[in-house]
């Protein structure tokens, strides 16, 4: 269609034609035999009737591409103007391939490797029917406690944001929406959902705008100027207005400075919910509020359904936005093609042979070696040594649930587990002992109370687990390496999974104690959704293997890099913290008066622990040893035209071959507003053979060095700089300069 025709189509819509696309629910009503009895029933909570039914936008959640034709056929059957639905999902990490979660995608630090997985989940879905994906989420997240920073692409660092950002949107869309294998990218949520207090899911986010602009906006930036087609709302509030309401960002920030021209979802059930924040007073405000701020589509209420008409009889400004929201939502239906074919990019033949294909598996493995951290490799206990007995303990040795909390649609009939791999490869070598469960029971019954689920009774729990505990004890005895595999449940990371503890479960604590008793090697292969705390256990461990969770293809993976026959090589993009009252803690913070010293008093440290993280943001080992010498900056002096070549040389003393992400990071010594004492202004991955020595070149330019300075204007200002390279934000060269503007 043609602009015009498209508005020739809105024209022809009854105002509650118009208010239905503007209304997402749960896709699955139309796939039942009556539908009278599901508005009854599981949607008697939105108070929609079968009419309003019919006339909705999109729906949530229905993948597949069977199930998405059903839907969206008997949708049409009833429809009046047959206007497409729009099919919308939550692929978070992966479709039917479920790839590492978020968070381990961005410690690949190589944003190839992230473009190939998005671009396989993208194929995967569109094919199946998806048109919009609720990704990426690029909430900027400081704090281990806030149980979301598993989806946080760039975890605590603006520019791996704003990069990763603009990586994802790309390659989920494509030049054309229309296109094979693309779908339209929803970015979330705006916005600064990450600064929630005290890392507890939903809760108050108060800042400057300074830092508002400076370190949390840049990330929604990438992606809006990436050509972000969605934007979804979060449901924190900002300086006392919700999101889902607040002009000041959905109208200031979002359109007029930025730009956006795309639509706008609330985040579920947030439009209704400024009512419980204590701004809209009832239902009909929430309504208006929300429509004034700017948002298109109410996710999963029955605000916008049921009190839009009313307001727009009483408010012709009103009317007007409705129009505003219904031409963003036909022409995004437009782009995809949905008016010509409303499957729009599903395929079904293609389905068949795409979705979990053995290319893409072999691809899928490949690109999740590349988001394992190597935290510890103490003697190189790590690639395991040939011919030695391996004993496998732990409650992830067997288990194939290695796959996030967001992978509802992924196909795990393809997952194996440690234990098969370790037994297809060296089968002679390997002994097993489960050790323990994830949880004990009575954590687990938590997170199933909070879930308003029944709770599990097991009969002498103490008892079995000592039994575990006995039995992995002689398992080890027998072996020269143990080999853990310990780390969170799943459903303790992710939507509303906010911990005030964010050490291994105590079950599994006890695990390493009993078993650091025999004085045997013990390697750790550690799955979780945030920073753990492992102050108190990491003395006992040889070596620390970060896999977060891998993904459908994990456990092959995970063997493969312990073998040796691949070299680890991601970075962490979250500090881990000493303990949990250390949260937050980012290496890109300021500085105070007292900047702290580990050996004085007054200074601002704690007196229980150091200050640094545990291990601080960038950092990762390698099988191979990397050696930085020779930082070089061809000037000392630049104005804002000039550019700094800085070079470094890096040799690699080992036999191993390897990648290394090189890191670059400034510090603006003064200025009007003080500025963190180090920010990552660049890196590059960059490949080893055995024992290669290697230049590597960066460009420094003003782009770099400005901020948002007192006035809030973004620029550079004249002084002096440090520059500071190396394999993470601590163990760096450095170097100095000077800029002087000549304005
Ligand atoms: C989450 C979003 C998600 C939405 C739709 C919400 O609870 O906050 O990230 O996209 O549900 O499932």
């Amino acid at each position: 269609m043609n602009q015009k025709e498209i508005e020739d189509l809105l024209n022809k819509m009854t105002i509650e034609e118009k208010i239905g696309q503007m209304v997402q629910i749960a896709g699955d009503i139309f796939l039942s035999e009556d539908t009278n009895s599901m508005l009854t029933g599981p949607l008697k909570d939105l108070h929609l009737s079968n009419e309003k039914l019919y006339q909705i936008g999109s729906v949530l959640n229905i993948v597949g591409a069977e199930r998405v034709k059903k839907v969206q056929d008997e949708y049409l059957s009833k429809s009046r103007l047959k206007i497409p639905l729009l099919f919308m999902g939550d692929i978070i990490n992966g479709y039917k391939i479920a790839f590492p979660i978020p968070i381990a995608q961005g410690c690949s630090w190589n944003t190839k490797t992230i473009k190939e997985m998005t671009e396989i989940s993208a194929m995967e879905s569109s094919i199946a029917g998806a048109n919009v994906n609720f990704s990426p989420m690029v909430d900027l997240s400081r704090d281990a406690r806030w149980g979301r920073v598993m989806e946080s692409i760039g975890g605590e660092d603006p520019y791996l944001g704003e990069v990763y950002a603009k990586t994802m949107v790309k390659a989920y869309q494509g030049k054309n929406l229309s296109e094979t294998g693309k779908l339209a990218s929803c970015v979330k949520h705006i916005a600064a959902y990450g600064a929630v207090e005290a890392g507890r899911d939903y809760n108050t986010v108060d800042m400057s705008e300074r830092e508002f602009r400076q370190y949390y906006l840049p990330a929604y930036k990438a992606a809006i100027e990436a050509g972000a087609e969605m934007l979804m709302t979060s449901f924190n509030i900002i300086n006392g207005v919700p999101s889902t309401v607040n002009r000041w960002l959905i109208q200031k920030i979002i359109r007029e400075e930025l730009g956006f021209k795309g639509i706008i979802i609330s985040d579920y059930g947030a439009i209704e919910e400024t009512i419980a924040h204590g701004y809209s007073a009832n239902e009909k405000e929430a309504a208006k509020n929300a429509i004034y701020a700017g948002v298109d589509i109410d996710l999963m209420s029955s605000i916008y359904a049921n009190h839009l008409k009313t307001l727009c009889l009483e408010d012709k400004e009103i009317e007007n936005k409705v129009n505003e929201s219904v031409l963003r939502i036909l022409t995004l239906k437009n782009k995809l093609g949905l008016f010509e074919n409303p499957y729009g990019n599903l395929d079904e033949e293609k389905e068949k042979i795409y979705l979990m294909n053995p290319i893409n598996l072999e691809k899928a493995k490949q690109l999740t070696q590349e988001t394992f951290v190597l935290l510890k490799n103490r003697n190189h206990s790590l690639p395991l040594q040939k011919n030695k007995k391996i004993a496998l303990i732990g409650p992830y040795i067997d288990n194939i649930g290695i796959t996030g909390s967001w992978s509802m649609f992924s196909d795990k009939s393809k997952n194996s587990t440690i234990l098969d791999v370790f037994k297809e490869k060296i089968g002679n070598q390997v002994l097993y002992a489960k050790g323990c469960e994830i949880l004990r029971q009575g954590e687990f019954n938590k997170i199933l109370s909070a879930d308003g689920l029944p709770l599990i009774q097991v009969k002498n729990e103490e008892q079995k687990e000592e039994e575990l505990i006995t039995s992995a004890v002689e398992t080890a005895k027998n072996a020269d390496v143990i080999l853990l595999a310990l780390g969170e449940h799943y459903r303790q990371t992710g939507e509303a999974c906010s911990r005030s503890t964010i050490s291994l479960p105590e079950n599994q604590i006890q695990l390493i104690n009993k078993l650091s008793e025999l004085s045997k090697p013990m390697i750790l292969i550690l799955f979780n959704g945030r920073p753990i705390e492992l102050n108190t256990i990491e003395e006992k461990l040889d070596a620390i293997l970060e896999v977060w969770f891998p993904g459908t293809t994990g456990a092959k993976a995970i063997v493969e890099m312990l073998l040796g026959e691949q070299n680890p090589s991601g970075k962490l993009t979250m500090s881990f913290p000493q303990n949990v009252g250390q949260c937050p803690v980012y290496y890109n913070h300021y500085n105070t008066g007292r900047p702290h010293n580990n050996n004085l008093r007054y200074v601002s440290r704690y007196q229980d622990i150091p200050t640094e993280s545990f291990y601080p943001f960038g950092y990762g080992l390698s099988y191979c040893n990397f050696k930085y010498t020779e930082l070089y900056l061809n000037k000392r002096k630049i104005n804002e035209n000039e550019t700094i070549i800085v070079t470094v040389k890096i040799e690699n003393q080992s036999e191993y071959a390897g990648h290394e992400v090189v890191q670059l990071y400034i510090q603006d010594l003064y200025g009007s507003v003080v500025r963190p004492v180090k920010e990552l202004k660049a890196f590059k991955k960059e490949y080893f053979k055995p024992h290669e020595v290697k230049y590597v070149e960066f460009y420094i330019d003003i782009e770099m060095l400005k901020f948002w300075n007192e006035k809030l204007e973004f620029v550079a200002e004249s002084g002096e700089f440090k520059v500071f390279v190396g394999g993470d934000s601590v163990n760096v060269l450095e170097d100095k300069f000077e800029l002087i503007m000549s304005l």
